[in-house]
């Protein structure tokens, strides 16, 4: 890692995944900007992680929005500094089956997954090629491979690993590794949303959803973190364009 200050920015941070990822990249040394939609509702991580004795910036963005995210990643480069470290993880579900799905339902997916991973990866990729270091994790999802009711989102989903592989290409020569975390089932606000679609009770969810998995159980947001922290490693330097699955089973 170069002799810069270590940043990194995490987005949709205020919980889930993302708030375990930027506590978890605070405790790796890096001084975290927690992007979410409502810069208020970042408060919670933010605390959590200046408890610890990290330091962390919240900022209100949404990631599709071209104008705010320059000015969220120029504001994150003022303030905290260069950020050498992107994690695309804000996402949203508007599940329906095909016949179903409004024009909205496919366009706000794709505007959160797609434009703002692209839009954020744009913007602090100058940063990263700048000082020749980098790291760039995008969150995939098993429903990549294809997920009854959820044609907008794994087709983003999907989308976000072809993205993946050919950031990879491109920034390789930068010192930029770009690879994709494609979790199962995680404990969520978002999978809690699903049961209550479902008429599930969220426990009873869960252990249904266990009984399918290798390992006998759903995954955690810390288990996706984990796997965050391996990529943005200095040592995971030559490791670009993978994504891998985080599902408590083999996945293909
Ligand atoms: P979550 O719903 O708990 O949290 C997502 C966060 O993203 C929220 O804080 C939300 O406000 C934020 N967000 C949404 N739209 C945004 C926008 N336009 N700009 C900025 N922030 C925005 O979701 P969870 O479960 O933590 O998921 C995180 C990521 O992991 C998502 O990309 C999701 O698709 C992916 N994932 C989750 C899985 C799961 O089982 N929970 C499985 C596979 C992938």
């Amino acid at each position: 890692m170069p002799e810069t200050p270590k940043v990194a920015i995490v987005t949709g941070a205020a919980r889930g995944i993302g708030a375990a990822t930027a506590k978890r990249l605070a405790r790796d040394g890096f001084a975290v900007a927690v992007l979410d939609l409502d810069e208020a509702a970042c408060a919670e991580t933010v605390t959590a992680i200046e408890k610890e004795g990290g330091r962390a910036l919240a900022v209100g963005v949404d990631v599709a929005d071209a104008e705010r995210v320059e000015a969220a990643v120029n504001r994150v480069a003022d303030e905290l500094g260069a950020p050498l470290v992107l994690v695309n993880n804000a996402g949203i579900t508007r599940d329906n089956l095909l016949f179903k799905m409004t024009d909205h339902d496919w366009d706000s997916v794709m505007g959160v997954h797609l434009r703002g991973a692209f839009l954020m990866s744009r913007a602090v990729q100058k940063h990263m090629t700048a000082v020749g270091w980098g790291r760039i994790v995008n969150l995939s999802s098993t429903s990549a491979l294809g997920n009854r009711g959820q044609a907008n989102y794994s087709a983003a989903k999907a989308g976000l690993q072809g993205f993946t592989k050919t950031l990879a290409i491109e920034l390789g020569k930068f010192g930029v590794t770009v690879n994709a975390v494609a979790p199962g089932f995680i404990a969520t606000e978002m999978t809690a949303a699903t049961a209550e679609r479902l008429g599930m009770s969220f426990e009873g969810f869960k252990k249904a959803s266990a009984t399918q998995i290798p390992v006998a159980r759903v995954g955690e947001p810390d288990d996706i973190a984990h796997t965050v922290s391996f990529f943005a490693s200095e040592g995971a330097g030559f490791v670009s364009g993978q994504v891998i699955y985080v599902a408590g089973g083999p996945k293909d």
